[in-house]
């Protein structure tokens, strides 16, 4: 694989000091995006070149551009945070830069070497670091690299042609309410992902499958949707957009990677986060009677929602036809709050990185 290198050419029309921190101010989460973007195309028989660090700005694209039709898209999502030393550091961008490997050739495109992957990423933050919010609070710089194919021509197959780009956006809070408990609601007959599916890789359509569930949730009156493994239509799988988690007193339990779901960074780290707290943590099939008559019988304390967007936000309400409880009297539970604080002290760079996880710039 080549590593091309990112040529600069910078913006001529940056936002000015005030507008920025106006944004920084409340960012919400994916509305404004920084100046710059970094590009890298890929053509057979060439490989990766003309990598850029370009202004921010839209793409231009024939109609006719392969993933308008059929979807040949992969992304990823990481955050770069502000240490109290006021540099910046980002979270495991490894993993992702792995990660988007293994969707890569799920969807039959090429990979991007991870040095790439993370040097884009980099040169992207260094670029925009006034960007990166200030030090102490729940906002960061959320990263989105992506790949498209850009092949011209409405031929069902594999792109000879692909646009890797990485944007970056200033992000709060992904729910409104910020760390206040969210609403479940457990579907029970939509799937998002199938056995030998592509569940497991961060694609595009798997969002677009997630929305009419998430649409339904909506108008259950719910914050967001749970799927069910698609065969037995019993095991409890992920949200439309992140992982969760079951706490049971002292042993935290997130469902296993069945090949259907998503394998969440911020899933993973707390599996390592919660026993260096002292908890049990492990991997295993939890399934939606279980999690009701559990919640019911108050063996299982607490859940929460996890993922690189929510950090970790926990679950309030719980809603499936006919039924409906609530998670640790509605109130955020003192784990998931603990495990929130340890996980964002290391992102935040006030306690020891002692997995070796924040990628300094
Ligand atoms: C993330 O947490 O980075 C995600 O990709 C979820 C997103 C779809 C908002």
């Amino acid at each position: 694989m080549t590593t091309p290198t990112i040529e600069l050419k910078p913006s001529s029309t940056p936002l000015s000091g005030a507008e920025r921190e106006a944004i920084l101010a409340n960012p919400g989460f994916g509305r404004h995006f920084t100046d710059h973007m970094v590009t890298i195309r890929w053509t057979e028989g060439r490989g990766w070149h003309d990598g850029q660090l370009v202004p921010y700005g839209p793409l231009s694209l024939d109609p006719a551009t392969n993933v308008l039709h059929y979807a040949q898209e992969i992304f990823e999502g990481l955050k770069a945070y502000r240490r109290p030393d006021g540099t910046v550091a980002t979270f495991r961008p490894e993993m992702n830069a792995r990660r988007f490997q293994a969707s890569a050739r799920r969807l039959a495109m090429p990979e991007l070497p991870a040095e790439t992957f993370i040097e884009a990423c980099d040169a992207l933050v260094r670029q925009d670091i006034a960007w990166v919010p200030a030090h102490g609070g729940e906002e960061s710089l959320y990263l989105r690299p992506f790949m498209i194919a850009t092949e011209v021509g409405l031929g069902v197959k594999p792109a000879n042609e692909y646009l890797f780009i990485v944007i970056a956006s200033p992000a709060g809070a992904y729910f409104a309410g910020g760390v206040k408990p969210v609403s479940i609601w457990l579907s029970e007959d939509r799937v998002r992902a199938v056995p030998g599916g592509m569940g497991d890789a961060k694609t595009g359509g798997n969002y677009a499958a997630s929305l009419l569930a998430q649409a339904e949730a909506a108008a259950e009156g719910c914050d967001q949707v749970a799927y069910l493994d698609a065969v037995e239509h019993k095991w409890v799988e992920e949200l439309g957009g992140m992982n969760l988690y079951f706490v049971y007193g002292d042993k935290i339990v997130t469902p296993e990677l069945t090949g259907s779901l998503l394998a969440g960074v911020t899933r993973d780290s707390l599996l390592s986060v919660a026993r260096d707290l002292g908890y049990e943590s492990v991997e295993d099939r939890v399934s939606i009677d279980q999690w009701q008559a559990d919640s019911e019988n108050g063996t299982l304390t607490e859940v929460f929602a996890c993922g690189t967007a929510a950090v970790i936000t926990p679950v309030g309400t719980v809603k499936r036809a006919g039924a409906q409880w609530t998670q640790s009297g509605g109130e955020p539970g003192e784990v998931t709050l603990k495990l929130r604080e340890a996980l964002l002290d290391i992102q935040r760079g006030t306690s020891a990185d002692k997995h070796g996880w924040m990628h300094q710039l």
